[in-house]
């Protein structure tokens, strides 16, 4: 994880420059530039794989084919400070909201395949208390299935609801932990915060590694809706953030 982090560091310097490109599209572009949304967002791929396809076998996440109003609401809360990753915010914070929903919904249009799940360490004990906690959850602790609000295959729910499949163990237990520790927060009342913190240290453990186990199903695509309602309120499922209802920048 260190190596990774560091060669972020590296990236920031040149993409603190790519980033004011982002800002300025059409005055940085040079003669022969496409001024596409998919040459534009050029910059965010040097992280998230090209298309925003990264594969689980690092930190960086997966950004192609999620929920748009999931990926809208995550760029405006690394920009307003309820998710915390410097880089990342450095990138979000000169954008308005219209241009973020605008590269939102450009990665959430993109239909790619998915790569392998990469080899997880893990015990089968741990393997199975992780899918139990997937698809049933655990009563004793409070905590819901994560299927009843992720979608029965865990490919998310439209229009606010991530996937948690094709994503790294490290990016998972990370925002797992993230959450437990209020560095990660979304809109009120977030129930990943509660949870999260149901959950202790090595059932967060055996949840990321079952997940990062599971390959996708033949149809990726989040779901359009859930056949039960969510098990607790959740302000961030059903409505994305609307910048004018929020006063957010034009
Ligand atoms: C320097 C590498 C880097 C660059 C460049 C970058 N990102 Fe990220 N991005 C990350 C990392 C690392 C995370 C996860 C941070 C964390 O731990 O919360 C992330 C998280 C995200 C997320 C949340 C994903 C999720 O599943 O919750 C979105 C959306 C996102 N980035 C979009 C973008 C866009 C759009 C751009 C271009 C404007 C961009 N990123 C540029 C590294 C980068
Ligand atoms: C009550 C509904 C609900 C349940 C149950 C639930 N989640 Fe979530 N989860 C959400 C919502 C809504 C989001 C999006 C939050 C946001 O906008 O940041 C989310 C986001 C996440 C993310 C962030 C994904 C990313 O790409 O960064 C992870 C990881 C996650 N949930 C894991 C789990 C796990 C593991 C379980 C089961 C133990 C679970 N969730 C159960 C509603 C739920």
């Amino acid at each position: 994880m260190f190596r990774t982090f560091s060669r972020c560091r590296l990236l920031g310097t040149l993409l603190s420059a790519l980033a004011s490109c982002l800002a300025l599209p059409t005055l940085a572009a040079p003669p022969a530039f496409e001024d596409t949304i998919a040459q534009r967002t050029l910059a965010c791929t040097a992280c998230h794989g090209a298309q925003g396809r990264a594969a689980p076998d690092g930190y960086y996440p997966r950004i192609a084919g999620k929920p748009a109003g999931y990926l809208y609401n995550q760029l405006l809360h690394f920009r307003d400070g309820r998710r915390s990753y410097r880089l990342m915010t450095h990138m979000v914070e000169p954008l308005s909201d219209s241009y973020l929903h605008e590269m939102a919904e450009h990665f959430a249009a993109l239909d790619l395949p998915y790569s392998a799940p990469s080899p997880v360490a893990a015990t089968a004990q741990e393997l199975q208390r992780g899918k139990q906690l997937a698809l049933r959850g655990d009563a004793t602790r409070q905590v819901p299935a994560c299927v009843q609000c992720h979608g029965t295959a865990l490919t998310g729910v439209q229009p606010g609801t991530p996937g948690l499949l094709g994503l790294p163990r490290d990016y998972l237990n990370s925002q797992l932990g993230a959450w437990r520790s209020g560095q990660r927060r979304a809109h009120a009342p977030d129930c990943m915060a509660s949870i999260a913190q149901r959950l202790n240290d090595s059932d967060v453990s055996a949840v990321s590694g079952w997940l990062a186990s599971q390959p996708l199903p033949a149809n990726p695509k989040p779901a359009r809706a859930l056949p039960a309602p969510l098990p607790m309120e959740c302000g961030s499922a059903d409505a994305p953030s609307s910048s004018a209802a929020k006063g957010g920048r034009p």
